[in-house]
């Protein structure tokens, strides 16, 4: 696997005052804060806008049929009812407002078995293989650490498992123009205007299985990858 903190994602030259390289544009307080104050709103602003990639990535996992999945970065628990109800589920967040929606919503799904915790994906308590599946429904440039998420999801991942990443990256003239519309509040929500498909996914020697382009206009795309 490639050693990507040689070169940490997400992150930017530092002039004067501004945060040096080596520290991550968000922490994980910083994450927790804006997602309980984002989590009444979240569903939203944010539900139906980005539910097609949450419906492909869903009808993915049920082709599959995984024994055990884990999602990273569950927030309300708006991908939760897709997935197949024998699965053995577990999600996980840093935001305890997000959580309190997510169980919620699995204890509105009866027929499945999920489990929701509080923890940081960057140092999961997992043993190593524990699941089948992981998916990253939009988590991964929200992330304080990219870098650090993969490595650890790899790690809890069972080797030949599938990790199912749904992320927007930055590169296309469209992304360029919205970075540019919304960049006050951007970062906050994952909006990296310097998050590239060639060093989140292409940087790590996991086997892409496929991507497609999915969302309005294609603005997401679902990576489809072999640990
Ligand atoms: C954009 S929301 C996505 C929520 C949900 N997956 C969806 O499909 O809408 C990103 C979520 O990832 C969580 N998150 C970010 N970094 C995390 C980390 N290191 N560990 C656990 N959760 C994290 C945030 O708290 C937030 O709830």
């Amino acid at each position: 696997m490639t050693d990507s903190r040689a070169r940490p994602s997400g992150h930017r030259a530092s002039r004067g005052n501004e945060r040096s390289p080596l520290e991550p544009p968000v922490s994980e307080a910083g994450v927790a804060r804006t997602y309980d104050r984002l989590a009444p709103l979240y569903d939203t602003l944010f539900g139906q806008v980005l539910e097609p990639g949450r419906k492909r990535m869903a009808e993915l996992v049920r082709t599959l049929q995984p024994a055990s999945l884990l999602e990273v970065g569950v927030g309300t628990g708006l991908a939760l009812g897709g997935y197949p109800a024998e699965c053995r589920i577990v999600g996980i967040d840093l935001s305890h407002d997000m959580l309190e929606r997510a169980r919620e919503r699995a204890a509105a799904l009866p027929q499945h078995h999920i489990a929701i915790e509080h923890m940081n994906a960057e140092r999961m308590r997992f043993p190593d293989g524990a699941f089948d599946c992981v998916t990253l429904p939009y988590v991964l440039s929200v992330t304080p650490r990219p870098a650090e998420l993969v490595r650890e999801v790899r790690r809890v991942c069972k080797a030949e498992g599938t990790i199912i990443v749904l992320n927007h990256f930055s590169g296309s003239r469209l992304w360029w123009l919205l970075e540019r519309a919304v960049r006050s509040a951007a970062e906050h929500v994952g909006f990296r205007s310097d998050f590239r498909y060639e060093e989140q996914i292409l940087a790590h020697d996991w086997q892409v299985l496929g991507v497609e382009p999915v969302n309005l206009f294609g603005l997401s795309k679902l990576v489809v990858l072999r640990n």
